[in-house]
């Protein structure tokens, strides 16, 4: 415990949220290099791991936390502006996959870096966060809890689980259509025979159930519109269609490179009209919109669908 670093100058809020049951007012935190669940931030009074909310638990099942993670938990921790603690957030990210039978599937060149960027971004602001996640090869952003799934309807069922919240963005991109059924068994070619036809069944909208009208609503809910031409009027469109709050319009275009590259060019569409974002790295706007939900989320109204 010597050799450890110590944390000290925290904010007692910062104390209070580090340390919850056991805090005796100590202003020094250690931090753990070791392994298993000594790795993370402990406070001098009662020696034991500690992170902020939702990555306590986290830490704590992931016995080989990687240091970065702990980094990351401490440089949240010690952010002087936390606006969204307190609230809770629900992100999708990534491809969904819908098989056709065991071995192939429909799924689309989504990265889930954006995504994840915004669910990270949202936890460095203090939001306790629900990233419900597609297959990706991205990490898991620390601080966050990820729910991994494979189809839309897994991923609808997931953010409906995931409970009430604050708000949610929906980034993922959700496959429209799912084969209408599934084999069981991999489809074999037989010789000579025409190739099968492949009959296709709509997949749940979760961006348009997230935004229904109720007392479960989200405050806010952030869409985004993937398109290849008539960008921004394509994406108002869809603003009104689904009923969110505020839709994020992005060029999917392969011209662009949005997807798997590291920039995005993004336009936000609200009710108030349309915002030109420049181009920016993933993780910049994901910042730049995440302190926007915080500027949001303080407003004493509530947020009104799209008319
Ligand atoms: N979305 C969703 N569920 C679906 C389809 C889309 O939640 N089944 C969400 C996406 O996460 C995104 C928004 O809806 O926030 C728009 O997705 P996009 O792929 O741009 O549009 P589509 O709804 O697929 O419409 P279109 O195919 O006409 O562009």
């Amino acid at each position: 415990m010597e050799n450890q670093p110590v944390i000290t100058k925290m904010s007692a809020r910062q104390q209070s949220e580090i340390c919850q049951s056991c805090h005796k007012g100590s202003n020094q935190f250690f931090w753990h290099g070791g392994v298993h669940e000594t790795r993370g931030l402990s406070c001098v009074s009662c020696h034991s791991v500690h992170a902020f909310k939702s990555e306590k638990a986290q830490l704590k099942e992931k016995t080989g936390a990687a240091p970065e993670e702990i980094v990351v938990a401490i440089e949240t921790l010690l952010t002087k502006e936390r606006p969204l603690a307190g609230k809770r957030a629900l992100v999708t990210s990534g491809p969904t996959r819908e098989a056709i039978d065991p071995v192939r599937y429909i799924s689309n060149h989504s990265s889930g870096k954006q995504g994840h960027a915004i669910a990270a971004a949202l936890a460095r602001l203090g939001a306790e966060v629900t990233l419900v996640s597609g297959p990706v090869g991205v990490a898991d952003p620390a601080g966050v809890r990820v729910v991994k799934i494979d189809s839309a309807d897994e991923m609808l069922a997931a953010c409906l689980k995931a409970g009430a919240v604050d708000v949610a963005v929906c980034a993922a991109a959700v496959a429209d259509w799912k084969a209408a059924k599934p084999a069981s068994a991999k489809i074999k070619k037989k010789p000579g025979a025409a190739p099968p036809a492949l009959e296709l069944a709509p997949n749940p909208d979760i961006l348009a159930t997230l935004s229904r009208p109720g007392p479960k609503r989200p405050v806010l809910v952030v869409g985004f519109a993937a398109e290849t031409e008539n960008l921004v009027a394509n994406a108002i469109d869809k603003r009104t269609r689904k009923g969110c709050d505020w839709i994020i319009a992005n060029d999917v275009s392969t011209a662009a490179g949005t997807f798997g590259g590291e920039r995005n060019t993004v336009h936000l569409i609200s009710a108030e009209g349309v915002e030109d974002w420049p181009t920016m790295a993933k993780d910049d706007v994901a910042l730049r919109l995440a302190g926007r939900i915080a500027l949001q989320l303080a407003r004493p109204r509530r947020v009104v669908a799209a008319e």
